[in-house]
């Protein structure tokens, strides 16, 4: 007997001929009825085991998680919400679970309880819709890439080089613990570097992107990035992935409207193909919405919110703009705001770009033209001699989900803001010989990979939605 995995069994009508599945038991009632989970649904497999058809030795052994091999037929079922059953012939337990010891019951437990024990939530519905929703997001990145031409570009995950400039960067070292000197007190004069070079896990793949572009014209990086904030807050982690396309040619407007279509194109397609999944993450966002007071639940269900997305133009305007409408709404006159708005030139806080999508507009904004000075250093001088060509897209419920611009590609230009702004131009000699032979208009745009999750799936903390996360003390497994 073949295996057959459950979810396409369940799609089946009763048949003569026997199945064979196997699974994890998540209950067993009335030492007859298992229900069946294999990973491929979130749907148990209700499976009978008819009285008297099987030892007691074995029954006893039918444990919440315990692993199975069960070959029988499928038949209708005279349950509710089931239309068809397994009836057992053979039952083999392929691994026991000590029930007295499994930390999980079949009963809900907080996402607080599951993310201490990370290693076993893979068990649980909530995290199986997660992390087949995050597969599928992480496959139609590829497929959205892949039909527009764009080249798949690896780029380094141990560098010298700081692409933010920001400085929030681990440090590597090639010091093996046990041999690194000590000094007579015990302790070590600790020495950062990669074979006598300093280097650290790149916070973003952006710049040696920029090489690839001003070559192949259109690629994209996907993979993990790092960065040593030491914040304890639900949108950041210590380690998380990136998605970074970069297009020569391409100017501020042109990078938005990609972006755009990116978030719609990889929406959508969840959307079609993890029905099922996304069902499940609304009925569970809108029973712990339940909990909370009228006024702090969403407006919208987590399925119409991705069709409203899909179906609105994300609003659009600038840093300016954005600036005059927080300074005169209510929240702000009203001191709601932890951090007042001061002026032109501040840097938003979350709680700022928050209202704008939450309170004001309802809907993902674009913010564009940034003031330089609180910018990175490779983002494109508008002509006003003030502002860069910076886009932010902010997401309801979430903030910032992505990061971008329009490059500066003028030699002069980057080498005076580099000088303002203390970045090291002799060690991106590299980056800027892309100034130098054939430089073009070009731009980018990151997005993060979790926090787009967090987007699709309304799961409140980034935690949830990446199955290791490395937040500061966080890191067994
Ligand atoms: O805005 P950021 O820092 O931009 C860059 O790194 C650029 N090099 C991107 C580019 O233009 N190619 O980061 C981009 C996005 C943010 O908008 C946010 O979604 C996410 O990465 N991000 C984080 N996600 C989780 N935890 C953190 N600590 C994050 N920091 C940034
Ligand atoms: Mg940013």
């Amino acid at each position: 007997n073949k295996r057959i995995k459950i979810k396409e069994l369940l799609q089946q009508e009763p048949q003569e001929q026997e199945v064979t599945v196997m699974g994890w038991v998540r209950t067993f009632r009335n030492n007859q009825f298992i229900a069946l989970n294999d990973g491929s649904t979130n749907t148990n497999l209700q499976i009978v085991a008819e009285l008297g058809q099987f030892e007691e030795s074995l029954l006893k052994r039918i444990t919440t998680s315990a692993s199975l091999k069960v070959t029988g037929t499928l038949v209708p079922s005279l349950g509710k919400g089931q239309k068809v059953e397994l009836k057992a012939r053979v039952i083999e337990i392929l691994g026991d679970s000590d029930p007295e010891k499994y930390p999980l019951q079949p009963k809900k437990h907080s996402l607080e309880f599951l993310r201490e024990i990370a290693h076993l939530r893979f068990r649980t519905n909530t995290f199986a819709s997660v992390f087949r929703v995050r597969h599928a997001l992480a496959f139609a990145i590829h497929k959205f890439f892949n039909e527009k031409g764009f080249v798949y570009i690896h780029t380094p995950i141990i560098t010298a080089s700081d692409a933010e400039g920001a400085g929030e960067m681990f440090r590597v070292t090639t010091l093996p613990f046990d041999n690194t000197p000590r000094n007579e007190d015990g302790s070590v004069d600790f020495k950062e570097d990669f074979f006598g070079k300093s280097t650290n896990l790149t916070v973003s793949g952006q710049l040696e992107g920029e090489l690839a572009a001003t070559a192949l014209g259109e690629i994209y990086t996907f993979g993990p990035t790092f960065r040593a904030e030491n914040s304890n807050t639900t949108r950041h982690l210590a380690e998380f992935w990136m998605i970074e396309p970069e297009m020569a040619f391409y100017d501020l407007e042109d990078n938005a409207n990609l972006a755009e279509a990116f978030i719609k194109y990889i929406i959508k397609y969840v959307m079609d193909h993890n029905a099922e999944d996304l069902d499940f993450l609304a009925k569970r966002l809108a029973d712990e919405e339940k909990q909370l007071p009228q006024d702090k639940r969403s407006e919208m269900g987590l399925i119409e919110k991705l069709e409203f997305v899909l179906n609105n133009q994300f609003e659009r305007l600038t840093y300016t703009e954005a600036i005059d409408i927080l300074a005169n709404s209510n929240y702000n006159k009203k001191k709601k705001f932890q951090y007042p708005i001061t002026g032109w030139g501040m840097d938003l806080q979350s709680e700022h770009e928050r209202y704008l999508v939450e309170k004001h507009f309802k809907k993902p904004v674009i913010l564009m033209n940034y003031p330089a000075q609180i910018k990175a250093f490779y983002m494109r001088m508008n002509d006003d001699g003030k502002t860069v060509a910076a886009m932010d897209i902010l997401a309801p419920g979430i903030g910032e989900i992505v990061g971008g611009s329009q490059r500066e590609e003028r030699l002069d230009v980057l080498l005076k803001k580099m000088k303002d702004m203390n970045v090291p131009d002799e060690e991106l000699w590299w980056y800027l010989d892309t100034r130098r032979f054939g430089t073009v208009p070009h731009a980018g745009f990151g997005l993060g990979f979790e926090r787009m999750i967090q987007f699709v799936t309304g799961m409140n903390n980034i935690r949830d939605v990446i199955p290791f996360p490395r937040t500061p003390k966080n890191a067994e497994f």
